[in-house]
């Protein structure tokens, strides 16, 4: 039986065996947790995904995908980096959204990952709404087989804390 759990906080204070990134697909960091997660993980976390884009992912990590690199200085064992879809009032990219949380679950499967630690994908800077994301990650991860024992919401502030627990039930 998976726990569903949700915190008010900063996901680089956490301690957790996985930690997902909300990157993009450079892999190269950028601000909100992408940043906070290169700032607090160190540079060992950037060297990996440096291998990385040189050798898998040549072209970047595509949209919905997910790839495990240490955790570096951070209180866990790897980071999940995923690439979550910016959102359009034109396109429906839910799938590309769902895809986010089934990969990372899949990839932390694949760790033996116990407990897992998301923060609100694509609720930043790619301007997603956070109850429609909330409502999207909460239905992913609930219909996702996984060994995972926790998988945990971080959110960074209030509202976002409430749209998780409207969308909780
Ligand atoms: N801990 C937890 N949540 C955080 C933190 C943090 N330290 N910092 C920001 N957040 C929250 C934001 O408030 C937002 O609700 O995480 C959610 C996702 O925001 P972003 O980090 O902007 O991620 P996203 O919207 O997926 O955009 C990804 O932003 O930082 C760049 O390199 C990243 O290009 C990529 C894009």
């Amino acid at each position: 039986m998976t726990a569903i759990t949700l915190v008010l906080g900063d996901i680089t204070r956490q301690r957790a065996d996985a930690l997902v990134n909300a990157a993009n697909s450079s892999l190269l960091g950028g601000g909100g947790v992408d940043g906070a997660i290169h700032r607090r993980g160190g540079p060992a976390i950037l060297q990996e995904c440096r291998r990385l884009r040189a050798s898998r992912y040549g072209r970047g990590l595509p949209t919905g995908q997910a790839v495990a690199t240490t955790a570096g200085n951070l209180d866990a064992r790897w980071v999940i980096h995923t690439v979550g879809p910016v959102y359009s009032a034109e396109e429906d990219r839910s799938p590309l959204l769902a895809s986010c949380y089934r990969e990372s679950l899949r990839v932390a499967g694949e760790l033996g990952a116990r407990t897992v630690a998301f923060p609100a994908i694509s609720t930043g800077v790619y301007r997603w709404p956070m109850d429609d994301a909330a409502r999207i990650a909460l239905e992913t991860v609930r219909s996702t087989p996984t060994t995972a024992e926790e998988i945990r919401f971080v959110l960074f502030d209030t509202p976002a804390y409430e749209a998780f627990t409207r969308q909780l039930g």
